[in-house]
């Protein structure tokens, strides 16, 4: 970024700029283009910013610029432009001074963070890629922290579409793994997250906003009303119920709880979408503030009333009712956490996940009756879920459709959120634990159906003390090995084979996550795999770096793996935007005459 500062540099005679209509400003700076037209003295970055193209070789008509590259027009005066795609182009003083020009070789702005949040704002409104990762750039180049950069596109993302989305779901997944990247990555991130928020509101109506009951029910009136609304699928009152429960300043715990209890009215909803979407909503707010609890939490409401439960499908019905199968266990929590309230201390999360893994249902939810007995709470029972989804991952075979990785991928997402709510909603109500297990629950079901995608297993590299000594040794070889992998289509094997040469040769497990997010953040990535990632590190971290870590890990890789490369579109965007702010000259070959 520039810097401010009162220097100005001699352009030209005047008589020089009359005589040749234009003259470029080189040195230790961004180019300037001074332009003369009809009596006036005009200087702007010489660098078109669409995509840097040398202004000087456009022409000037009527007060106008046009960039000869892909036409976009610039008001001269001012710098803006009648293409919004191409984004404005800064200017910069000129002063004549005895006949000579000057011209000031900054541009900047008297407030550089509020002038770049309303350029993230203009970004985000009409759906600019280039504008959004600018002001991105430009906002953490004048020190803006990354919670409010989150949290204005957060709030955007939430008032300008009617629901949460794909969009703030990437957003909040990303805000949770900048501590993770080094700050050229956390840019990355955040433009992503921005660019897939404007994408989703683009064209769509704007949110109408309720207001909550005007009375102030107790907390179990409440539960029990938004999960009456959403059996009945009644959105409206859904959404009134819940703001007054915001209104009458329920905790973030029992504000999951309700919203758990509703959500779990039905099974799986969405293909566990629905849930997850609810937790990532308040991962969010968690990452923004809580005070925005009304502007976000109600956005959830719309999806979660609406989404099909799988107690709608067949397989959940035929050959065996699973549906009914997590009915009567569901009646026998409360004896159950009862039962085991008197025990401490369960550690069996590793074992449990194994019996999650087998083929026959009603011997999984004994397993899970047989834990709770044992003492473990419902967070112990999520962690084993979402430990046993990333083992479907992990050793999903490849000889099974590219499809069914979504099958995979869907079930360990709903896992992980399961967990996440299970942790944040905590111990302290016995209810809650009825309500909230059914997650457990169904999640074991979607587990259970998935078993198919490990017949036969992929094998797992690095056990056994199987050394991989074919492979690289130092950390950084292996990185660029493993991002070579990503460059090239179906290295799911060779990906799992480096993450496991990492770990079990007692690398940083963060560098390696840092290398998947940079493999994540350079794709035009889908939807699932910014899941993927955020869901396998917060899974990581609950394990640490031991085997069940390093088999979430190679989860993670194999899954990007199948589906990386991409076009890196965005990626190319990003960079741009990047030269572009940093000043330097983007087609000096082409400039040259
Ligand atoms: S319009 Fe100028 S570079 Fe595209």
């Amino acid at each position: 970024m520039d810097t401010p500062s009162k220097e100005f540099v001699l352009a030209g005679s005047l008589e020089e700029l009359k005589s040749k209509g234009r003259l470029v400003v080189h040195g230790g700076h961004r180019p300037i283009l001074v332009i003369y037209d009809r009596g006036r003295v005009f200087a702007l970055d010489n660098r078109c910013p669409h995509m840097g193209f040398p202004l000087e070789r456009g022409s000037v008509e009527d007060g106008i610029l046009t960039c000869h590259w892909h036409h976009a027009r610039f008001d001269l005066e001012s710098g803006c432009t009648f293409d919004l795609w191409a984004d404005d182009v800064p200017i910069c003083p000129v002063e004549v001074r005895n006949d000579d020009v000057w011209v000031k070789t900054t541009f900047t702005h008297p407030d550089l963070a509020a002038h770049w949040q309303q350029r993230l704002a203009n970004g985000l409104a009409h759906n600019l890629g280039l504008v959004i990762a600018k002001a991105v750039h430009g906002q953490l180049a004048a020190g803006v922290p990354h919670a409010e950069i989150v949290r204005e596109v957060a709030l955007f993302g939430a008032q300008n579409r009617d629901g949460w989305g794909v969009g703030l779901t990437i957003l909040t997944a990303l805000a949770n793994i900048l501590p993770m990247l080094p700050e050229e990555e956390a840019y990355l991130a955040l433009f992503h997250g921005a660019r897939r928020v404007a994408a989703d509101c683009d064209g769509e109506a704007p949110r109408r906003e309720r207001a909550p009951l005007g009375s102030r029910p107790d907390p179990a009136t409440l539960k029990r009303w938004l999960r009456r609304w959403t059996k009945v699928r009644h959105r409206e009152a859904a959404e009134r119920t819940l703001l007054a429960a915001i209104a009458a300043g329920f905790s973030p715990a029992e504000l999951a709880d309700a919203l758990f209890a509703a959500e779990t009215e039905r099974a799986f909803a969405d293909t566990g979408h629905s849930l997850d979407f609810i937790n990532k909503a308040f991962e969010c707010l968690d990452l923004v503030g809580w005070q925005h609890a009304a502007a976000l939490l109600p956005t959830v409401v719309g999806q979660m009333v609406s989404a099909r439960g799988a107690e709608e499908s067949t397989a959940w019905r035929q050959p065996l009712d699973l549906v009914a199968l997590c009915e009567e266990t569901t009646s026998e929590l409360v004896d159950l956490f009862a039962a085991g309230s008197g025990s401490r201390g369960w550690a069996g999360h590793g074992a449990l996940a194994q019996e999650l893994l087998g083929d026959d249902p009603a011997r999984i939810v004994d397993a899970l009756k047989e834990a709770i007995r044992a003492g473990a709470a419902p967070a112990d029972l999520g962690q084993s879920l979402a430990y046993a989804a990333a083992l479907r991952v992990a050793r999903f075979g490849n000889a099974n459709e590219h499809a069914d990785w979504e099958t995979a991928h869907h079930v360990f997402t709903y896992a992980n959120a399961v967990h996440q709510m299970l942790t944040r909603i905590g111990t302290a109500n016995n209810d809650a634990h009825v309500t909230a297990v059914r997650g457990v629950l169904h999640g074991g079901m979607a587990l259970y159906l998935a078993r198919f995608l490990n017949v036969p297993p992929a094998r797992i590299p690095g056990d056994g003390g199987e050394q991989l000594d074919d492979l690289p040794t130092d950390p950084e070889t292996i990185g660029a090995a493993l991002l070579d992998a990503f460059d090239r289509q179906r290295q799911v094997d060779l990906a799992a084979s480096l993450v496991a040469r990492h770990l079990t040769l007692g690398h940083s497990p963060q560098a390696l996550i840092a290398t998947l997010a940079h493999a994540v953040l350079r794709e035009d990535a889908g939807f699932h795999a910014y899941q993927m990632l955020e869901a396998g590190a917060r899974q990581f971290r609950a394990w640490g770096d031991t085997d069940e870590g390093r088999y979430i890990l190679i989860a993670v890789a194999r899954y990007l793996a199948a589906h990386s490369p991409t076009e890196r579109a965005s990626l190319q965007t990003a960079d741009i935007a990047r030269r572009l702010m940093r000043g330097g000259e983007l087609h000096q070959e082409a400039g040259s005459s």
